[in-house]
Protein backbone atom coordinates (compact mmCIF):
# COMPACT_ATOMS: atom_id res chain seq x y z
CA UNK A 1 0.00 0.00 0.00
CA UNK A 2 1.18 3.56 -0.50
CA UNK A 3 1.05 6.20 1.79
CA UNK A 4 -1.34 8.63 2.14
CA UNK A 5 0.55 11.34 0.75
CA UNK A 6 2.11 9.73 -2.26
CA UNK A 7 -1.83 8.73 -3.65
CA UNK A 8 -2.30 12.51 -3.33
CA UNK A 9 0.67 13.22 -5.03
CA UNK A 10 -0.45 10.40 -7.85
CA UNK A 11 -4.13 12.16 -7.56
CA UNK A 12 -2.52 15.43 -8.28
CA UNK A 13 -0.78 14.15 -11.22
CA UNK A 14 -3.96 12.42 -12.48
CA UNK A 15 -5.84 15.81 -12.77
CA UNK A 16 -7.85 14.36 -9.64
CA UNK A 17 -9.03 17.17 -6.73
CA UNK A 18 -8.27 15.91 -3.27
CA UNK A 19 -9.35 16.98 -0.65
CA UNK A 20 -9.82 15.98 3.40
CA UNK A 21 -13.29 14.55 4.48
CA UNK A 22 -14.67 15.59 7.82
CA UNK A 23 -16.13 11.54 7.66
CA UNK A 24 -13.19 9.14 7.36
CA UNK A 25 -15.34 6.14 7.08
CA UNK A 26 -18.03 8.10 4.95
CA UNK A 27 -18.10 6.61 1.34
CA UNK A 28 -15.92 8.44 -1.11
CA UNK A 29 -19.10 8.25 -3.78
CA UNK A 30 -21.40 9.93 -1.50
CA UNK A 31 -18.91 13.03 -1.51
CA UNK A 32 -18.87 16.03 -3.63
CA UNK A 33 -16.90 17.92 -5.24
CA UNK A 34 -16.20 15.40 -7.97
CA UNK A 35 -13.01 13.48 -8.34
CA UNK A 36 -12.80 12.32 -11.85
CA UNK A 37 -10.81 14.39 -14.19
CA UNK A 38 -12.91 16.70 -15.49
CA UNK A 39 -12.20 15.66 -19.42
CA UNK A 40 -12.25 11.57 -20.25
CA UNK A 41 -8.87 10.34 -20.03
CA UNK A 42 -7.86 9.55 -23.95
CA UNK A 43 -6.86 6.22 -24.39
CA UNK A 44 -3.22 5.87 -24.06
CA UNK A 45 -0.80 3.52 -26.36
CA UNK A 46 -0.93 -0.13 -25.54
CA UNK A 47 2.15 -1.50 -23.78
CA UNK A 48 1.37 -5.18 -24.51
CA UNK A 49 -0.49 -7.65 -26.41
CA UNK A 50 -0.27 -7.48 -30.22
CA UNK A 51 -1.38 -3.67 -29.96
CA UNK A 52 1.57 -2.47 -28.49
CA UNK A 53 2.24 1.02 -28.99
CA UNK A 54 -0.73 1.71 -31.16
CA UNK A 55 -3.44 3.87 -29.88
CA UNK A 56 -6.60 1.64 -28.84
CA UNK A 57 -9.84 3.29 -29.28
CA UNK A 58 -12.06 0.38 -28.12
CA UNK A 59 -15.92 0.87 -29.97
CA UNK A 60 -16.77 -2.53 -29.36
CA UNK A 61 -19.03 -2.49 -26.85
CA UNK A 62 -19.82 0.15 -23.34
CA UNK A 63 -19.60 -2.62 -21.33
CA UNK A 64 -15.23 -2.51 -22.05
CA UNK A 65 -14.66 0.43 -19.88
CA UNK A 66 -12.10 0.74 -16.86
CA UNK A 67 -13.29 2.67 -13.44
CA UNK A 68 -11.91 5.99 -13.28
CA UNK A 69 -9.93 7.32 -10.25
CA UNK A 70 -12.44 8.21 -8.34
CA UNK A 71 -13.93 5.10 -8.42
CA UNK A 72 -11.53 3.40 -7.51
CA UNK A 73 -11.01 5.58 -4.77
CA UNK A 74 -14.57 4.74 -3.55
CA UNK A 75 -14.47 1.20 -3.71
CA UNK A 76 -11.32 1.51 -1.36
CA UNK A 77 -13.02 3.60 0.94
CA UNK A 78 -16.67 2.35 1.14
CA UNK A 79 -18.31 1.62 4.08
CA UNK A 80 -19.39 -1.78 4.32
CA UNK A 81 -21.89 -4.49 5.78
CA UNK A 82 -23.28 -8.26 5.87
CA UNK A 83 -25.62 -7.55 2.85
CA UNK A 84 -27.54 -10.14 3.39
CA UNK A 85 -28.58 -9.03 6.68
CA UNK A 86 -29.17 -5.49 5.01
CA UNK A 87 -26.26 -4.13 7.04
CA UNK A 88 -24.23 -2.31 3.92
CA UNK A 89 -24.86 1.45 4.28
CA UNK A 90 -23.68 1.77 0.94
CA UNK A 91 -25.34 -1.18 -1.23
CA UNK A 92 -28.34 0.80 1.25
CA UNK A 93 -27.13 4.17 -0.16
CA UNK A 94 -27.50 3.04 -3.65
CA UNK A 95 -31.12 1.57 -3.80
CA UNK A 96 -32.68 3.92 -2.18
CA UNK A 97 -30.99 6.66 -4.59
CA UNK A 98 -31.72 4.40 -7.40
CA UNK A 99 -35.40 4.22 -6.07
CA UNK A 100 -35.56 7.91 -6.22
CA UNK A 101 -34.17 8.04 -9.80
CA UNK A 102 -36.32 5.21 -11.00
CA UNK A 103 -39.75 6.66 -9.39
CA UNK A 104 -40.40 2.84 -7.80
CA UNK A 105 -41.46 2.12 -4.38
CA UNK A 106 -38.13 0.49 -3.55
CA UNK A 107 -35.07 -0.74 -5.37
CA UNK A 108 -32.09 -3.86 -5.74
CA UNK A 109 -28.44 -4.43 -6.17
CA UNK A 110 -27.90 -7.08 -7.97
CA UNK A 111 -24.98 -8.63 -10.27
CA UNK A 112 -25.82 -8.23 -13.65
CA UNK A 113 -28.36 -7.09 -16.03
CA UNK A 114 -29.20 -10.83 -17.42
CA UNK A 115 -29.72 -11.45 -13.35
CA UNK A 116 -32.16 -8.54 -13.17
CA UNK A 117 -33.84 -9.73 -16.04
CA UNK A 118 -34.26 -12.96 -15.19
CA UNK A 119 -35.52 -11.84 -11.50
CA UNK A 120 -37.90 -9.91 -12.70
CA UNK A 121 -39.15 -12.65 -15.16
CA UNK A 122 -39.42 -14.97 -12.14
CA UNK A 123 -41.12 -12.59 -9.89
CA UNK A 124 -43.57 -11.77 -12.41
CA UNK A 125 -44.75 -15.35 -13.69
CA UNK A 126 -44.78 -17.56 -10.25
CA UNK A 127 -46.87 -19.62 -12.17
CA UNK A 128 -46.06 -22.68 -13.67
CA UNK A 129 -46.73 -22.73 -17.35
CA UNK A 130 -46.68 -18.66 -17.54
CA UNK A 131 -45.56 -17.58 -20.52
CA UNK A 132 -43.38 -13.92 -21.32
CA UNK A 133 -43.62 -11.87 -24.73
CA UNK A 134 -40.16 -10.33 -25.76
CA UNK A 135 -38.77 -8.64 -28.83
CA UNK A 136 -37.49 -11.52 -31.28
CA UNK A 137 -34.16 -9.19 -31.34
CA UNK A 138 -34.24 -8.43 -27.43
CA UNK A 139 -30.95 -8.86 -25.54
CA UNK A 140 -33.49 -10.66 -23.01
CA UNK A 141 -34.28 -13.28 -26.19
CA UNK A 142 -31.03 -12.81 -28.00
CA UNK A 143 -28.47 -13.16 -25.84
CA UNK A 144 -29.43 -14.34 -22.46
CA UNK A 145 -28.96 -18.35 -23.25
CA UNK A 146 -33.00 -18.47 -22.93
CA UNK A 147 -32.75 -18.11 -19.48
CA UNK A 148 -36.19 -17.86 -18.85
CA UNK A 149 -36.82 -21.10 -20.26
CA UNK A 150 -33.92 -22.75 -19.48
CA UNK A 151 -33.91 -21.17 -15.28
CA UNK A 152 -37.07 -19.66 -14.67
CA UNK A 153 -39.45 -23.03 -16.60
CA UNK A 154 -41.20 -19.50 -18.28
CA UNK A 155 -41.66 -19.98 -21.64
CA UNK A 156 -40.72 -16.82 -23.88
CA UNK A 157 -42.68 -16.16 -27.16
CA UNK A 158 -41.07 -13.68 -29.31
CA UNK A 159 -42.69 -10.58 -30.70
CA UNK A 160 -41.66 -9.35 -34.24
CA UNK A 161 -39.11 -6.36 -33.53
CA UNK A 162 -39.25 -3.15 -35.45
CA UNK A 163 -36.25 -1.58 -36.72
CA UNK A 164 -36.54 1.36 -34.18
CA UNK A 165 -36.63 -0.89 -31.53
CA UNK A 166 -40.35 -0.92 -31.13
CA UNK A 167 -42.50 -4.24 -31.08
CA UNK A 168 -44.66 -5.11 -33.62
CA UNK A 169 -48.01 -4.11 -31.55
CA UNK A 170 -50.21 -6.07 -33.71
CA UNK A 171 -48.08 -8.89 -33.48
CA UNK A 172 -48.07 -8.56 -29.53
CA UNK A 173 -51.57 -8.05 -29.13
CA UNK A 174 -51.57 -11.33 -31.50
CA UNK A 175 -49.66 -13.50 -28.98
CA UNK A 176 -51.31 -12.82 -25.71
CA UNK A 177 -53.00 -15.98 -24.73
CA UNK A 178 -55.71 -14.61 -22.51
CA UNK A 179 -58.93 -15.69 -20.43
CA UNK A 180 -57.55 -19.15 -21.01
CA UNK A 181 -60.46 -20.96 -22.21
CA UNK A 182 -58.67 -23.55 -23.41
CA UNK A 183 -56.20 -25.92 -21.74
CA UNK A 184 -53.77 -25.95 -24.48
CA UNK A 185 -52.23 -23.36 -23.66
CA UNK A 186 -49.19 -21.38 -21.67
CA UNK A 187 -50.97 -18.34 -19.77
CA UNK A 188 -49.17 -14.53 -21.04
CA UNK A 189 -48.14 -12.95 -17.46
CA UNK A 190 -45.48 -10.63 -18.92
CA UNK A 191 -44.36 -8.35 -21.93
CA UNK A 192 -40.56 -7.23 -21.67
CA UNK A 193 -39.31 -3.89 -23.75
CA UNK A 194 -35.97 -2.73 -24.00
CA UNK A 195 -34.85 0.73 -23.69
CA UNK A 196 -32.55 1.48 -25.70
CA UNK A 197 -32.53 -1.23 -27.80
CA UNK A 198 -28.84 -2.66 -28.07
CA UNK A 199 -29.28 -5.09 -31.11
CA UNK A 200 -31.42 -1.61 -33.09
CA UNK A 201 -28.39 -0.13 -32.76
CA UNK A 202 -29.19 2.20 -29.23
CA UNK A 203 -33.11 3.01 -31.15
CA UNK A 204 -34.35 5.26 -28.25
CA UNK A 205 -38.14 3.86 -27.70
CA UNK A 206 -40.80 7.17 -27.69
CA UNK A 207 -43.10 8.02 -24.49
CA UNK A 208 -46.06 7.89 -26.64
CA UNK A 209 -45.39 3.85 -27.76
CA UNK A 210 -44.59 3.23 -23.87
CA UNK A 211 -48.09 4.48 -22.91
CA UNK A 212 -49.46 2.56 -26.29
CA UNK A 213 -47.96 -0.59 -24.63
CA UNK A 214 -49.08 -0.01 -21.29
CA UNK A 215 -52.91 0.55 -22.37
CA UNK A 216 -52.63 -3.01 -24.19
CA UNK A 217 -50.95 -4.76 -21.32
CA UNK A 218 -54.00 -3.64 -18.85
CA UNK A 219 -56.59 -4.53 -21.72
CA UNK A 220 -55.48 -8.21 -20.92
CA UNK A 221 -53.93 -7.89 -17.27
CA UNK A 222 -50.15 -8.08 -18.04
CA UNK A 223 -47.46 -6.88 -16.47
CA UNK A 224 -44.31 -5.05 -17.92
CA UNK A 225 -40.97 -5.44 -17.39
CA UNK A 226 -38.46 -3.05 -19.02
CA UNK A 227 -34.98 -4.08 -19.42
CA UNK A 228 -33.57 -0.60 -19.06
CA UNK A 229 -29.71 -1.87 -18.76
CA UNK A 230 -29.03 1.62 -21.02
CA UNK A 231 -31.73 3.56 -19.52
CA UNK A 232 -29.91 6.78 -18.76
CA UNK A 233 -29.27 6.93 -22.42
CA UNK A 234 -33.07 6.58 -23.20
CA UNK A 235 -33.80 9.76 -20.69
CA UNK A 236 -30.61 11.92 -21.89
CA UNK A 237 -31.64 11.26 -25.40
CA UNK A 238 -35.73 11.86 -24.53
CA UNK A 239 -34.36 14.33 -22.32
CA UNK A 240 -36.19 13.48 -19.50
CA UNK A 241 -36.27 12.31 -16.13
CA UNK A 242 -35.72 8.58 -15.83
CA UNK A 243 -38.81 7.74 -14.04
CA UNK A 244 -40.53 9.49 -16.71
CA UNK A 245 -39.79 6.40 -18.78
CA UNK A 246 -40.63 4.14 -16.09
CA UNK A 247 -43.94 4.86 -14.69
CA UNK A 248 -44.87 2.91 -17.97
CA UNK A 249 -43.49 -0.51 -16.16
CA UNK A 250 -43.97 -2.52 -13.41
CA UNK A 251 -40.10 -3.32 -12.89
CA UNK A 252 -37.11 -1.99 -14.52
CA UNK A 253 -33.09 -2.90 -14.83
CA UNK A 254 -30.68 -0.84 -14.94
CA UNK A 255 -27.15 -1.19 -15.49
CA UNK A 256 -24.24 0.56 -14.19
CA UNK A 257 -21.51 -1.18 -15.72
CA UNK A 258 -22.39 -0.13 -19.41
CA UNK A 259 -21.76 3.29 -21.09
CA UNK A 260 -22.28 4.48 -16.84
CA UNK A 261 -18.77 3.00 -16.80
CA UNK A 262 -18.81 1.56 -13.07
CA UNK A 263 -16.34 -1.76 -13.03
CA UNK A 264 -20.39 -4.41 -11.91
CA UNK A 265 -23.37 -4.19 -10.86
CA UNK A 266 -27.07 -3.28 -11.81
CA UNK A 267 -30.24 -2.03 -10.15
CA UNK A 268 -33.53 -3.44 -10.01
CA UNK A 269 -36.98 -1.42 -9.50
CA UNK A 270 -40.30 -1.92 -8.61
CA UNK A 271 -42.82 -1.74 -5.99
CA UNK A 272 -42.28 -3.08 -2.19
CA UNK A 273 -44.02 -6.34 -2.54
CA UNK A 274 -42.02 -7.13 -6.15
CA UNK A 275 -38.69 -5.96 -4.69
CA UNK A 276 -39.01 -7.89 -0.91
CA UNK A 277 -39.97 -11.28 -3.43
CA UNK A 278 -36.93 -10.56 -6.09
CA UNK A 279 -34.74 -10.06 -2.69
CA UNK A 280 -35.74 -14.05 -2.55
CA UNK A 281 -35.41 -14.88 -5.83
CA UNK A 282 -31.48 -12.71 -5.86
CA UNK A 283 -30.94 -15.11 -3.14
CA UNK A 284 -31.99 -18.42 -5.02
CA UNK A 285 -29.79 -17.38 -7.78
CA UNK A 286 -26.83 -17.19 -5.73
CA UNK A 287 -27.03 -13.69 -6.18
CA UNK A 288 -27.02 -12.04 -2.51
CA UNK A 289 -23.41 -10.48 -1.98
CA UNK A 290 -21.94 -9.91 1.61
CA UNK A 291 -19.85 -6.60 1.78
CA UNK A 292 -21.22 -5.62 -1.68
CA UNK A 293 -20.58 -1.77 -0.47
CA UNK A 294 -17.49 -2.24 -2.19
CA UNK A 295 -19.36 -2.55 -5.83
CA UNK A 296 -21.43 -0.44 -5.09
CA UNK A 297 -19.35 2.29 -4.31
CA UNK A 298 -18.23 2.96 -8.06
CA UNK A 299 -22.07 2.56 -9.11
CA UNK A 300 -22.83 5.46 -6.91
CA UNK A 301 -20.11 7.32 -8.60
CA UNK A 302 -21.78 6.01 -12.12
CA UNK A 303 -25.36 7.58 -11.13
CA UNK A 304 -23.46 10.87 -10.54
CA UNK A 305 -21.98 11.42 -13.46
CA UNK A 306 -24.42 10.17 -15.50
CA UNK A 307 -26.07 12.97 -17.27
CA UNK A 308 -22.22 14.28 -18.30
CA UNK A 309 -21.02 11.37 -19.26
CA UNK A 310 -24.33 10.02 -21.92
CA UNK A 311 -24.73 13.68 -23.23
CA UNK A 312 -20.98 13.50 -24.27
CA UNK A 313 -21.37 9.94 -25.54
CA UNK A 314 -24.51 10.96 -27.72
CA UNK A 315 -22.57 13.74 -29.27
CA UNK A 316 -19.44 11.34 -30.29
CA UNK A 317 -21.29 9.01 -31.73
CA UNK A 318 -23.98 10.81 -33.49
CA UNK A 319 -20.49 13.32 -34.92
CA UNK A 320 -19.34 10.29 -36.23
CA UNK A 321 -22.24 9.18 -37.76
CA UNK A 322 -22.84 12.34 -39.76
CA UNK A 323 -18.99 12.11 -41.06
CA UNK A 324 -19.62 9.26 -42.09
CA UNK A 325 -22.63 9.34 -44.08
CA UNK A 326 -20.85 12.81 -45.47
CA UNK A 327 -18.25 10.25 -46.70
CA UNK A 328 -20.80 8.74 -49.39
CA UNK A 329 -18.84 5.61 -49.02
CA UNK A 330 -20.06 2.75 -51.79
CA UNK A 331 -19.41 0.23 -49.29
CA UNK A 332 -20.08 1.52 -46.02
CA UNK A 333 -22.77 3.62 -44.71
CA UNK A 334 -24.81 5.00 -41.87
CA UNK A 335 -28.32 6.61 -40.96
CA UNK A 336 -27.30 9.47 -38.77
CA UNK A 337 -31.25 10.06 -38.29
CA UNK A 338 -31.03 6.29 -36.72
CA UNK A 339 -28.14 7.93 -34.44
CA UNK A 340 -30.50 8.29 -31.21
CA UNK A 341 -27.98 7.71 -28.38
CA UNK A 342 -24.32 6.29 -27.65
CA UNK A 343 -24.79 3.64 -30.88
CA UNK A 344 -24.01 3.60 -34.63
CA UNK A 345 -24.72 0.68 -36.90
CA UNK A 346 -22.93 0.52 -40.16
CA UNK A 347 -24.14 -0.94 -43.30
CA UNK A 348 -21.44 -2.77 -45.21
CA UNK A 349 -21.74 -3.68 -48.64
CA UNK A 350 -19.97 -5.88 -51.44
CA UNK A 351 -17.00 -6.18 -51.74
CA UNK A 352 -16.10 -5.51 -48.46
CA UNK A 353 -17.65 -7.25 -45.85
CA UNK A 354 -18.48 -6.66 -42.01
CA UNK A 355 -15.31 -9.34 -40.62
CA UNK A 356 -12.69 -7.53 -43.07
CA UNK A 357 -14.07 -3.73 -42.44
CA UNK A 358 -13.02 -4.71 -38.64
CA UNK A 359 -9.82 -6.51 -39.29
CA UNK A 360 -8.23 -3.23 -40.54
CA UNK A 361 -10.07 -1.02 -38.37
CA UNK A 362 -8.33 -3.02 -35.83
CA UNK A 363 -5.24 -3.28 -37.39
CA UNK A 364 -1.85 -1.74 -36.65
CA UNK A 365 -0.04 -1.07 -39.59
CA UNK A 366 2.78 1.32 -40.67
CA UNK A 367 0.21 3.56 -42.54
CA UNK A 368 -1.51 4.32 -39.10
CA UNK A 369 -0.74 3.52 -35.24
CA UNK A 370 -4.14 3.80 -34.43
CA UNK A 371 -6.21 0.47 -33.54
CA UNK A 372 -9.95 0.70 -33.73
CA UNK A 373 -11.98 -1.68 -32.25
CA UNK A 374 -15.24 -2.58 -33.50
CA UNK A 375 -18.02 -5.23 -33.71
CA UNK A 376 -19.78 -7.49 -36.67
CA UNK A 377 -23.01 -8.12 -34.98
CA UNK A 378 -24.67 -9.59 -38.64
CA UNK A 379 -22.82 -10.35 -41.73
CA UNK A 380 -23.96 -6.72 -43.14
CA UNK A 381 -23.37 -4.71 -39.72
CA UNK A 382 -20.98 -2.99 -37.43
CA UNK A 383 -21.54 -1.84 -34.50
CA UNK A 384 -19.89 0.75 -32.86
CA UNK A 385 -20.28 1.71 -29.15
CA UNK A 386 -19.36 5.09 -27.58
CA UNK A 387 -18.51 5.56 -23.45
CA UNK A 388 -16.76 6.79 -20.50
CA UNK A 389 -13.53 5.81 -21.95
CA UNK A 390 -13.81 7.35 -25.46
CA UNK A 391 -12.99 11.25 -25.90
CA UNK A 392 -13.61 13.50 -29.07
CA UNK A 393 -10.43 13.52 -29.62
CA UNK A 394 -10.72 9.71 -29.67
CA UNK A 395 -13.76 9.93 -32.24
CA UNK A 396 -11.81 11.88 -34.36
CA UNK A 397 -9.00 9.79 -34.14
CA UNK A 398 -11.75 6.73 -35.13
CA UNK A 399 -12.96 8.38 -38.16
CA UNK A 400 -9.87 9.21 -39.88
CA UNK A 401 -8.84 5.51 -39.40
CA UNK A 402 -12.26 4.77 -41.24
CA UNK A 403 -11.56 7.42 -43.87
CA UNK A 404 -8.05 5.62 -44.28
CA UNK A 405 -9.64 2.13 -44.69
CA UNK A 406 -12.31 3.08 -46.85
CA UNK A 407 -10.35 5.01 -49.26
CA UNK A 408 -9.19 1.80 -51.38
CA UNK A 409 -12.68 0.97 -51.56
CA UNK A 410 -13.19 4.28 -53.36
CA UNK A 411 -11.18 3.93 -56.19
CA UNK A 412 -12.06 0.65 -56.82
CA UNK A 413 -8.65 -1.22 -55.70
CA UNK A 414 -9.54 -4.06 -53.37
C1 LIG B 1 -29.99 -4.37 -23.29
C2 LIG B 1 -29.13 -5.27 -22.46
N1 LIG B 1 -29.70 -5.95 -21.47
C3 LIG B 1 -28.99 -6.76 -20.69
C4 LIG B 1 -27.63 -6.94 -20.89
C5 LIG B 1 -26.87 -7.90 -20.00
O1 LIG B 1 -25.95 -7.23 -19.22
P1 LIG B 1 -24.96 -8.01 -18.23
O2 LIG B 1 -23.75 -8.29 -19.02
O3 LIG B 1 -24.73 -7.05 -17.12
O4 LIG B 1 -25.64 -9.23 -17.78
C6 LIG B 1 -27.00 -6.25 -21.92
C7 LIG B 1 -25.57 -6.44 -22.15
O5 LIG B 1 -24.96 -5.88 -23.03
C8 LIG B 1 -27.77 -5.40 -22.74
O6 LIG B 1 -27.23 -4.74 -23.74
Amino acid sequence: MSCPMTRVRAAVSLGIRCWHSPHPHRSLALRAPLFCPPVRPMYTRSQSGADVGAMVVDLRSDTVTKPCAEMRRAMAEAEVGDDVYGEDPTVNEIQRHAAQLLGTEDALFVTTATMANLISVMVHCRLRGSEVLVGDESHMFFYEQGNTAQVAGVFPRSVRTLKDGRLDLKDLESKIQHDYPDVHFAQTRLVCLENSHNRMGGRVLPLSYMQEVRDLADRYGLKIHLDGARLLNAAEALRVEAAEIVRFCDSVSLCLSKGLGAPVGSLLGGNVEFIAEARRVRKLLGGAMRQAGVLAAPGLVALRLAKETTKLDHQNAKTFAKAVHELASPVCSTDPAAVDSNMVLLTITAPLIAQELCNRLSANDQQSDVVVKALVISPGTVRLVWHRDVSTENTLQALEKLKQVLQKYNTGAP
